[in-house]
């Protein structure tokens, strides 16, 4: 029989316990047996579907980390708790599965690292990209040779309006000092899957960006500083009314579905539920109000040690959703569109070559199957001894790149 793997997770929000706990309890290889959230309500509901004993389910850090209470521990806090989470569970002797990013502080990283030295425990960073099926055919495809030697990547990070509405001007991501710099915050996948992609390390970086668009003097004449209240409430673009219940109902008013259900705990959703998060929750507020400072469009270029160059566009001002990476080799191009849903390889003198994505792979669960992929390999890292794909030393050199490019975009803001 397999070892059953226990786990506790802290920080039982949509990544800890939405994503990663709901696919754990679904697999019989696993047993949660602990939880932490100082949101009660957050507690309480998974003590009851992940089937976990009360007495295992904390609401304050400190009672948790008394002891060690699973093999494997979930960190899916935010950004800013990562590394006091992860040093406290190295400590206890915890294996770990870290969400990302590790933290902006390149300091930070090293001391993990060393932590990770002097207790033994081993952790996964969540770069789940790096599981994904497409990604995993596209760095197959790449390692192949099939467009010859690699020279440069094209990639853009199109983060669309409506997402950078919800999570970087009225959401969790929206200040730099209390979170992370953009270009880790939402880019530290692709920095990540570049790197990985180059197969060197970073040796030189620029990078430029700001915010520029949703701030009080873009406001239009008379609005207001919630939605609720505004003369412009059914014709703004950035409107909260149309961006949480007019595109839940236009994508099939599920029961449970991102992002209605970070605006509101209380599923299932209604029309009822969501208005009343936007009359009374920071997710109501209008987008020319907030107190956010992110930047919305960033631009990095990237010299690695291999010769190899990149430059990475991230931006607000899309209308979807997606990655669009050009790689260019000295006999071809791969073409990977992820709103297209589909690769081309050009190859120079030959025809080309259009796979879709579901012919890459069969594509299953969120982030295009990596949330999948990554709970395997916790189970092959930390039950059967394998390596992991994205250890913390692995990621480290993708978070040097982010927070240089941070450092160089600063130089100009
Ligand atoms: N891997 C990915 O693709 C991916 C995607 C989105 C977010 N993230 C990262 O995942 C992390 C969590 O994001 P999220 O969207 O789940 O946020 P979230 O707000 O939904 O979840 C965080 C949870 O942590 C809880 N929490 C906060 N402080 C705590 C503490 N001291 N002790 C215990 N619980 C505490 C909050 O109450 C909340 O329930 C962030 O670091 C984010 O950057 C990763």
């Amino acid at each position: 029989m397999s070892k059953i793997l226990t786990v506790a997770i802290l920080g039982c929000g949509s990544r800890g316990a939405d994503s990663y706990g709901k696919i754990i309890n679904n697999d019989s290889r696993f047993k949660i047996t602990a939880l932490c959230d100082i949101r009660k309500e957050k507690v309480d509901r998974f003590q009851i579907e992940f089937n976990v004993k009360k007495e295992n389910c904390f609401l304050n850090e400190n009672d948790f980390f008394k002891a060690k209470l699973a093999d494997v521990l979930v960190i899916g806090t935010q950004d800013k708790d990562h590394v006091r989470h992860c040093l406290k569970a190295l400590e206890l002797g915890y294996d770990i599965l870290l969400e990302k990013p590790i933290t902006p502080v390149l300091e930070e990283c090293y001391q993990l690292l060393e932590a990770q030295k002097k207790y033994g425990g081993r952790v996964i960073v969540c770069h789940v990209l790096r599981y994904a099926p497409a990604f995993v055919g596209l760095d197959n495809l790449l390692q192949s040779g099939v467009i010859g030697r690699l020279i440069h990547i094209h990639a853009m990070e199109q983060v669309a309006y409506w997402h950078y509405c919800h999570s970087y001007v009225r959401g969790n991501w929206r200040r730099s000092e209390d979170t992370s710099p953009m270009i880790m915050a939402k880019c530290c996948h692709d920095l990540d899957l570049i790197q990985h992609y180059a197969g060197s390390k970073s040796k030189a970086i620029s990078s430029y960006g700001q915010l520029n668009f949703f701030k009080k003097e873009n406001a239009p004449e008379g609005c207001s500083d919630r939605c609720s209240t505004c003369i412009h409430k059914d014709t703004c673009l950035y409107s909260a009314y149309r961006l949480y219940v007019q595109r839940w109902k236009d994508y099939g008013s599920l029961p449970d579905v991102w992002p209605q259900n970070v605006i509101t705990s209380d599923v299932p959703l209604t029309e009822e539920k969501i208005i009343k998060a936007i009359e009374t929750t920071p997710y109501g507020r209008c987008v020319f109000h907030s107190d956010n400072n992110v930047v919305d469009t960033q631009t990095t270029n990237i010299l690695f040690e291999n010769g190899v160059t990149a430059n990475l566009l991230m931006t607000a001002y899309t209308k979807d959703v997606g990655r669009h990476y050009i790689f260019l080799g000295t006999e071809g191009e791969i073409d990977f569109d992820e709103i297209a849903n589909k690769l081309t390889i050009r190859r120079f003198g030959g025809e080309d070559e259009v796979i879709p994505f579901k012919n890459l792979a069969d594509v299953n669960g969120g982030h295009g199957g990596g949330d999948n992929g990554i709970i395997e390999d916790v189970y092959n890292v930390f039950a059967l001894g394998q390596e992991p794909k994205t250890s913390l030393a692995e990621s480290l050199e993708s978070h040097i790149i982010g927070i240089k490019a941070e450092e160089e975009r600063l130089k100009f803001n």
